[in-house]
This record gives structure tokens, sequence and C-alpha cells, in this order.
């Protein structure tokens, strides 16, 4: 059945999916039609933003949004990149923001960022400056939506940290209002850029595989209950009271980019389960024992129906399948399986090292591996791996990723990732938590290209065939 936006969420029943964001979440997926949610139908006559390119900048005039742990470490990398002007830095605490200017001095930023704090909204006053390109987003979850439309309203290029925004009805609004403002609306899908998700891209496109039949991504790993934790309750509450792949991002990222999703192929629906809490309420009641800081999310694990495991599987209108796992709460190895299934080849950077397969007989040796990574290194990490990696950020992936944005902003070029990629990539979150709460229906995936995946181009140019000529220091 051919779904419009309007009638996509009647027969998906959506309408309730996830509106009541970042801890609040919890009787969302199975509740009544909340207010707003149906205006869905836009009434502006359409902009296609993919391959959109803004008029190139010299500079880049950021304001950064949250200055926690992911907010201090874009700092440590931002700087680093020619053109790059820290100009406003704003975070609840003043002495996060007071820390990140401190930061910034002792790199000699020639820059003194102006400092916005103590108020919820203060971050407002930042979008709506007129000596700022881009804002840079680091706050929580909940903050990603509105700090990323009041930036673009404002004229401003706004990205955001994973896993983007939280509800259906926030996808399409960063859509509608990147389409309307023509400012970009990019996810920092850092997993994107990482070396062997790069090296399997280049050969994926290349037809190393044949053709692709298969992604898998995942974002698997250990959630501690130590008391540096105390800081960043609110990420555990979210797992707390969610069913659902709460961070689909990391996984979907590489995989869609793979699959040329948005852009020859596109995600058609999903099923999605999730399996009982094994572990989370133990390890909290234990925590509590000890520390009574622990007692109200212990109490709060000790109700309602969250859980470790949550395997969602898609299927494209191509016919391929993409399987997402999310667990950050049962003891594990990090992992992020990243598997490419072809019909010549198969992929797999997960349990490391990564292996590669040629006609499903064996996996390539180290040799073999090696001669494979000197023939489709992309020209990306052949010009950036190496500072990169020096300059570090999950091993290098950050800072590629910042490069190349402020590469093409400075050269006037499409951004490598862009607002349908934010969406499409975000949207598993509120649809997955329904499927879960409906004993794992099927549920429509939106198309928010409306149509224009069938001829938009593979969009990450990651042999960098424009631009690529910002130094970094
Ligand atoms: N891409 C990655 O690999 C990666 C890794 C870690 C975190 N993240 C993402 O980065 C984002 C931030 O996570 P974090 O770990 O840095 O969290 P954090 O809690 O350490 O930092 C968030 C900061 O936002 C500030 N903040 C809260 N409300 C605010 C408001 N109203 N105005 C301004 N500032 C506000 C907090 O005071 C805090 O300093 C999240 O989206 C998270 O998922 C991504």
């Amino acid at each position: 059945m051919k779904t419009n936006r309007r009638n996509f969420l009647k027969v998906a029943g959506l309408a309730g999916v996830g509106l009541a964001g970042a801890g609040g979440a919890a009787a969302a997926a199975t509740g009544p039609v909340p207010p707003g949610s149906t205006r869905r139908a836009s009434t502006q006559p359409r902009f296609n933003m993919w391959g959109y390119a803004a008029p190139r900048l010299d500079k880049v005039r950021i304001g950064q949004l949250g200055i926690g742990g992911r907010g201090g470490s874009a700092l440590a990398r931002l700087p680093r990149i020619e053109g790059v002007e820290m100009r406003a830095l704003c975070d609840l605490l003043p002495e996060r923001a007071a820390g990140g200017a401190e930061r910034l001095q002792k790199m000699k930023h020639p820059v003194v960022p102006q400092l916005y704090s103590g108020k919820e909204d203060a971050w407002k006053r930042v979008c709506e400056r007129d000596d700022i390109d881009l804002v840079y987003i680091t706050a929580p979850w909940q903050l990603h939506a509105p700090m990323a439309i009041h930036a673009m309203n404002h004229g401003k290029h706004a990205v955001m940290e994973v896993p983007g925004v939280l509800t259906v009805e926030e996808c399409w609004q960063i859509v509608e209002t990147s389409e309307k403002t023509r400012r970009h609306c990019m996810l920092l899908s850092n997993t994107c850029y990482d070396f062997f998700e790069l090296l399997t891209l280049n050969m994926a496109r290349q037809g190393f595989f044949g053709e692709l039949i298969h992604g898998e991504g995942a974002y698997l790993h250990t959630f501690t209950f130590d008391p540096s934790r105390k800081q960043k309750t609110w990420r555990l509450q979210e797992n707390i009271r969610r069913n659902g792949n709460l961070y689909p991002t990391h996984g979907m990222g590489p995989v869609c980019q793979a699959l040329d999703i948005n852009c020859g192929d596109r995600l058609d629906y999903l099923v999605s389960m999730q399996s009982d809490d094994f572990m989370m309420r133990k390890a909290l009641e234990s925590a509590a024992a000890k520390d009574d800081f622990w007692q109200p999310f212990a109490a709060e694990a000790s109700r309602g129906h969250r859980g470790n495991m949550n395997v969602t599987t898609i299927r494209t209108v191509r016919g391929r399948t993409i399987l997402q796992q999310h667990d950050i709460t049962s003891e594990q190895p990090y992992s992020r399986l990243h598997k490419l299934s072809g019909t010549k080849a198969v992929a797999m950077k997960y349990p490391e090292p990564p292996r590669i397969a040629v006609e499903h007989k064996r996996w390539l040796n180290e040799k073999e591996m090696k001669a494979l990574e000197e023939k489709y290194t992309p020209e990306i990490v052949r010009r950036i791996g190496e500072m990169a990696k020096k300059v570090g950020g999950h091993g290098g992936m950050d800072f590629m990723m910042d490069w190349r944005l402020i590469d093409c902003l400075r050269n006037g070029l499409p951004l490598d990732m862009n607002v349908y990629d934010a969406a499409s990539w975000s949207v598993i979150q509120p649809l997955s938590e329904w499927s879960v709460a409906n004993r794992s229906a099927a549920v429509d995936i939106p198309d928010f290209t409306q149509g224009a995946w069938k001829t938009n181009r593979p969009g990450m140019d990651i042999n960098l065939t424009r631009g690529g000529n910002t130094p970094a220091i």
C-alpha cells in the first residue's frame, strides 16, 4: 500500500509514538493520539535538500550547546580545523561553559567565546546571534530537536549528536524546517567515519560485494552504575523507562550509507522485539544497597516493562534487510556489528579484528586483508586519517567527521549526511518503541524524501571528488 505522510500515521497508529520525549516516553508508544500529531502534510512547496550546497563560508563561526562529556571532546577537535571560530559556548551549568572556554584558551584558540548558562533556554540566545554560522549540539536527547529547529529558523546550520531526534513528529519537523530555511541539519554520525566502515563503503560502491542483500548494525556495550555516572542519570533514565532501540544511529548510519538508503533504496517497514530485563533492576538494587542515590532509580526499574536486548529488523523497498540490536545493560564486549552481506562477499567488523570473506568460502587472511585495504582505502582516510588518529576521538572517526563537515561548509559543498539521513536513522527509535509495545507489529517507516530517493545520488563523498583542501592544525 502506498503511504503518504497523513495516512502513514493512521495506518501505523503512530501519532502517540515517543512524543513525550526523553524521560517521559514510557507510555508514549501505546497512548492516544497526542495533540499536534495530526499536523503532518506540509503546506510548503517542497525543496529537496539532498545534494544542496549552501553558500561557501570562509570561516565557520560556531556556537556550541551542551559542554558535558561529548561537548568537551568536540572542543578538543573543532579548533584544530582551519577556519573554525568558537564564538559561543552554552551549558546549563556555568562551570561547564567556563571549563570549555578555559580549554580553548589553553589551545590558544584565537577567539574568546561568549558564555551562556544558568537558564534552561539560554541556548536560544546563541541561535539568535547574527555572527554564528553553525550550531553544534552536544546536549541531552530531548533538546536536539528544539535546538536544531530554533537554530535553522534563525538562519544557522545545525548539527546534532546521536541518536538525533526522538519522535516521528520531530523527524518531520527537522525535515520541513531544513527544506523551508535551506539550512543544513546533520546528525553527528561519527561511526560513518570509522576506518573499516569507510573502507567497506568504498568497496560496496565499487561492486566488491556484488549486490548488497543485508546489513547489520548495533549498539552493544555495558552501562555501569559507578559513582561518576551520577552526572549522567538522564541517559540511565531513558533506558529504565523505555523499550525499543534507543540508540539506533550508530549502527544504522554506516549500513544505510552502504545500502544507498534515500538514494536508490529506502526503508519500508520494521518489526521490533525486546527481551525482558535480566540485569538492570538487579544492578540498580545492588547499587542502591550501597548508595541511597540509586534508590529512586531502583524503584523505577522495578516497575514497568523495560528490557535489556532490543532486536529490530527492517525491510527496504528493494527487498533488502537490515538488523539492528541495542543493549547497553547486560555484560558484553562493545560491538556495533557492522556486517554487510552481498551476492559476492561479506564483511563483518565485530568481534574485532574485522574480517571479509569472498564468495562465502573462507575469511581472508591478514595478507589478503592488507591488500584489500591498500586497494580500497578511500581518499578521505589517505588524506586525513593519520591526523585524525593523532587528534583522536574514538580512534579518529570523530575528527574525520568534523573535518569533513567544516571542509564542506568552507567549500560550499553538500554535506556528506543530510536531514533525510538524520530523520530516517532517528525514526527507528520511536518506531521500534511502538512495535515493541504492540507485540512486534510491523510499522511503516515514513519516506522523508517524499519520493526523491528514486533519483537522489549517493551523498557521502568519501573520495573527496570536491573540496578536501581544509588544513588541519
Ligand atoms: N557520537 C558518540 O560517540 C557519542 C558519545 C557520547 C555521547 N554522545 C551523545 O552526545 C550527547 C551528549 O551526551 P553527553 O554524554 O555529553 O552528556 P552529558 O550529560 O555529559 O552532557 C550534556 C551537557 O548538556 C548540558 N545541558 C543540559 N541541559 C541543558 C540546557 N538546557 N542548555 C544547555 N546545556 C544543557 C548538561 O549540563 C551537560 O553538561 C547525547 O546526545 C549523547 O547521546 C555521542
